[in-house]
């Protein structure tokens, strides 16, 4: 499997960040969810973010999918200002129109896989692509199969979620997502509502698509892949960026007595 193959993405541009994120803010009414984060993921790195439940890891990915506007801060990806239109130096609200387009190319995955349930594994890979893209039936089709056979799926295109075990029904979802050809790609907590069999099955589909040179933002508290696959960790309490860095550092030798407290009750 090779970048192209999965993404048949553009011609690279190094020099420009994939996700860039400058003291975003996101309120709940008065709950200060996110309270400035600040953060780089450059093209074809992999970051991992952990923290405490409740300390905003998934608002922050749903603000980079533009599923939830930020109320301060900028957040971009691959370049473009997420969710805004910059006009004579102010900051005015995408249409939803606009916003969906951006979404389209950043793909995500979700703890509770989210399938059709009354459609195939096959149909719910090339839904989006003819639906959203306009693709033909037989060019989707055509790369579903190609999407379900690398996340080792071939023989299960016709079966419905429901009689997938939840490793093969989040790597149908991790197909669907890429059948968009994602510059980008989210994963909330993908593996933690399996069972502990199932979690390396999926874990290995998210570390050859790595290999590819994928950009992945990865919410997980499987520390053993963020220690093998992630380029940065960062840790998040309070709606805060604590700690970040190379894993393999961060998870030797944490600076702050925060991070040492968070690990020591995960590992
Ligand atoms: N749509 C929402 N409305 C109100 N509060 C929310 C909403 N989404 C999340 N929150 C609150 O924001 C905080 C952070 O939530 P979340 O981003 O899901 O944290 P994490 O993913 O780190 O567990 C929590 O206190 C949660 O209750
Ligand atoms: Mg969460």
């Amino acid at each position: 499997m090779t970048a192209t193959d999965l993404t048949k993405g553009e011609a690279p541009q190094p020099e420009r960040p994939m996700v860039l994120a400058e003291q975003v803010c996101k309120n709940f009414g008065s709950l200060k969810v996110l309270r400035g984060i600040s953060l780089e993921v450059k093209r074809g790195e992999v970051m991992c973010l952990i923290g405490p439940s409740g300390s905003g890891k998934s608002t922050f990915l749903r603000c980079v999918n533009h599923l939830e506007v930020v109320n301060a801060g900028r957040l971009y990806v691959d370049g473009d200002l997420i969710g805004y239109r910059e006009r004579g130096g102010k900051l005015h609200e995408m249409s939803s129109k606009d916003a969906a387009k951006q979404r389209r190319d950043i793909g995500m995955v979700f703890q509770h896989f989210n399938l059709f349930p009354h459609r195939t594994a096959l149909e719910n890979v090339i839904e989006a692509p003819i639906q959203v893209k306009r693709k033909s039936k037989a060019d989707a089709l055509e790369r579903a199969r190609y999407l379900l056979d690398r996340v080792g799926l071939a023989g299960k295109a016709d079966t419905y979620p429901a009689q997938l075990s939840g490793g093969q029904q989040q790597r149908v979802a991790i197909a669907r997502a890429l059948a968009m050809d994602p510059k980008l790609m989210l994963f909330d907590e993908p593996t933690s509502a399996l069972d502990p069999e199932l979690v390396g099955e999926v874990l290995g589909v998210m570390r050859e698509l790595a290999a590819t040179g994928m950009t992945m933002l990865v919410v997980t508290h499987e520390m053993g892949f963020a220690r093998e696959v992630a380029d940065q960790l960062v840790f998040m309490d309070g709606g805060v960026v604590v700690e970040s860095g190379n894993p393999r550092e961060v998870l030797a030798n944490p600076q702050h007595e925060r991070t040492r407290g968070f690990l020591s009750k995960l590992l």
